[in-house]
């Protein structure tokens, strides 16, 4: 059914420090609007409730925002009510930046829903979408992507119809290629089988060869017209080479003018990096696990090998912890009438979702058998709204409410180091993580306390001064070296982002940090001695719009990201030599805020997302941005 009501909204640079929005609320239904509130969520915040012309600012919660319209006003059907709002706390910059959703609440307190339109900017027309894909060139004939290290192949006049395990494979290959098949099946559901178990006459044999000397995850490929040998020295590189051999059979077979499959020589493959991830945020936005069981294909077919997790946020706790319940009940539930309000594009129906302990095993279990480990995060102290309106025990009762905000709006979001309880309920969740997630890796976030975190917590200031210490990051610290002890009592090392390092940080031993602020962060780190994974939000964040246009969706605040720049961009670059080896790979995020619908996400995470497996593996000399354009249109979407 269509929605009774519309909202548009449309932006002008003018009339606001931050400019102005004007909302239009069309009333299509067959009956009067009367004594209703209006709810919209917008990630362009209002931040001074007075600056708002013909409506009445009611609250805000984070991205969520009330208004009433003047009393008495009566929308007729057909007519419209339109308001302006001006105390932003930021310019609009895309036509992702304005309501994202929207309902109304009537006098008797039903909610209905109403129909949202993409920002406009108010009095200029769009420029048209930029090319941010040129149709590439190609100097030899492989569909490869990642490309590899090292290729001397003559393509061939034809190819295989097939490629089978020779006679006498064992059945540990036999099971590689059927996993190796069935990869390819979910992926591209109706294209030609590379691989079948049985010798086929007019196919061509695949003669599996275990060599010591083969580079870890490596793999290498010797082709004649007669077979192919592949030779690894451990299952990965095993499974990678049989991917190359899949890619190569696709692209000849989906675009014969185009790509050939190897008559003869070789292809001499290895990562360039040992930690190639992709992170993918399921707590803004909530995804099924048949849609991460297709992201984990489409890494492995792209031959990453880290999923990172990110179960928890100040908008949802999505893991199922079976000593706390009320995690996944009321720690998942955006609502109206709800302790968790909506956000990001929720509207009149409440909305949930989580991880029972089952999907987990499975979703792990999926990912172990494609060489992909994943590190599961659960972001603390900071971004925790979620878990503390579920476990409201774990705050101290005497501090002020509001006395400090996240980035993104959230009040007193951040677990308090000085409530005991804290540390008993991380001990049990960890208890339960390290039972589910064989990672060497757990990620504990650490990212954006807000400076001035617990500052009005009588419980922290005791703890501090017990402690001789002063500050959020100094107390942000003690929490962290605790829990760096909980997980190390647990035999796992930590993850997590940047801002571990801040307050005097952790112990540096054993302990990874992601840059995500910018790439000199990076080197900082190094030098301090943590092991280090590059995510630039100005390369990898896989939510940052790809153009400057208006109309182009998706974040702006870490700039504009273009294909071609996530490719070009080197995160070794200025890394000094001896402080190289700290610098363990790279890593795509994928922030969800943006990520309403699969189109959404395939458009922003496409062709990035490719780009930084490419990027990950392949050694700079043999990155070319033309040859990738060519072949990124076969990578499978989600
Ligand atoms: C982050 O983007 N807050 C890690």
């Amino acid at each position: 059914m269509e929605a009774a009501y519309r909202l548009e909204t449309t932006w002008n640079p003018e009339g606001g420090p931050n400019g102005r929005f004007t909302f239009s609320l069309f009333n299509l239904s067959d009956e009067a609007l009367t004594g209703f509130k209006l709810v919209y969520t917008s990630l362009t915040r209002v931040i001074d409730p007075k600056a708002c012309e013909n409506a009445v600012f009611l609250r805000r919660n984070a991205n969520f925002h009330e208004f009433a319209p003047p009393a008495g006003l009566s929308i007729e059907p057909g007519a419209s009510w339109i308001f302006t709002v001006s105390g932003l706390h930021r310019p609009a910059k895309h036509c992702t930046d304005g309501a994202k959703s929207a309902y109304v609440t009537l006098a008797d307190g039903k909610h209905v829903a109403i129909a949202v339109s993409d920002l406009l900017l108010e009095g200029r027309v769009s420029e048209p979408p930029p090319v941010l894909l040129p149709e590439g060139r190609l100097e030899l004939p492989f569909a490869l992507q990642p490309w590899p290290a090292e290729i001397d192949v003559i393509p061939g006049d034809g190819f295989p119809v097939v490629l089978y395990p020779a006679e006498g494979s064992s059945k540990d290959e036999l099971t590689t290629v059927s996993t190796a098949l069935a990869l390819f099946r979910r992926l591209f559901e109706s294209g030609h089988a590379p691989f079948n178990l049985s010798v086929s006459p007019q196919g061509r044999p695949v003669r599996f060869a275990h060599d010591p000397s083969v580079a870890k995850e490596g793999y290498k490929l010797t082709f004649s017209t007669q077979e192919v040998t592949l030779a690894y020295s451990d299952a990965a590189g095993r499974q990678y080479g049989l991917t190359s051999l899949a890619q190569l059979l696709h692209g000849a077979r989906s675009e014969p003018n185009r790509f050939r499959f190897p008559a003869s020589g070789t292809i001499t493959d290895k990562p360039r990096y040992v930690w190639r991830g992709c992170h993918l945020d399921v707590s803004r936005q909530f995804y099924p696990v048949a849609d991460l069981k297709r992201l984990i294909d489409i890494l492995a077919w792209l031959k990453l090998n880290i999923f990172h997790w990110h179960l928890t946020d100040d908008e949802a706790w999505r893991l199922e912890i079976k000593a706390y319940p009320t995690l996944t009940t009321t720690g998942v539930l955006r609502g109206p009438d709800e302790p968790l309000l909506p956000q990001l594009g929720n509207g009149a129906e409440p909305v949930g979702g989580f991880y029972s302990q089952d999907d987990v095993r499975d979703i792990v279990a999926h990912a172990a058998a494609l060489s992909v480990e994943i590190v599961p995060e659960i972001d603390i102290p900071g971004h925790n709204s979620a878990t503390l309106i579920a476990l409201p025990d774990l705050t101290d009762g005497q501090e002020a409410p509001d006395s400090y905000h996240s980035v993104q709006g959230y009040p007193n979001n951040a677990l308090n180091p000085a409530v005991p309880l804290t540390y008993e309920f991380l001990e049990k969740v960890f208890d339960e993580m390290v039972e589910l997630f064989p990672s060497e890796y757990i990620h504990i976030g650490g990212d954006e306390v807000a400076n001035g975190s617990w500052l009005a917590s009588p419980l922290a200031k005791k703890l501090m001064e017990q402690e001789g210490i002063s500050g959020t990051f100094a107390l942000q610290s003690y929490f962290l070296k605790r829990i760096k002890d909980m997980l190390t009592a647990r035999g796992r090392k930590l993850a997590g982002w940047n801002e571990v390092a801040h307050g005097g940080g952790i112990a540096s031993k054993d302990s990874l940090l992601m840059a995500w602020e910018n790439p000199q962060v990076g080197i900082d780190l190094a030098k301090q001695g943590y092991e280090v994974v590059m995510t630039p939000g100005q390369a990898y964040y896989l939510d940052m719009v790809q153009a400057e246009a208006f109309q182009e969706p998706g974040a702006s605040w870490a700039g504009t990201v273009p294909p071609a720049h996530t490719y070009g961009y080197e995160a070794e670059g200025d890394f000094p030599e001896e402080l190289k080896d700290k610098m363990k790979g790279v890593q795509a995020c994928i922030w969800s805020e943006h990520f309403l619908s699969r189109g959404y996400f395939n458009r922003l995470v496409f062709p990035r997302l490719p780009a930084i497996a490419e990027a990950a593996w392949t050694p700079k000399a043999k990155k070319d941005w033309h040859r990738f354009s060519a072949i990124v249109p076969l990578s499978p979407k989600l």
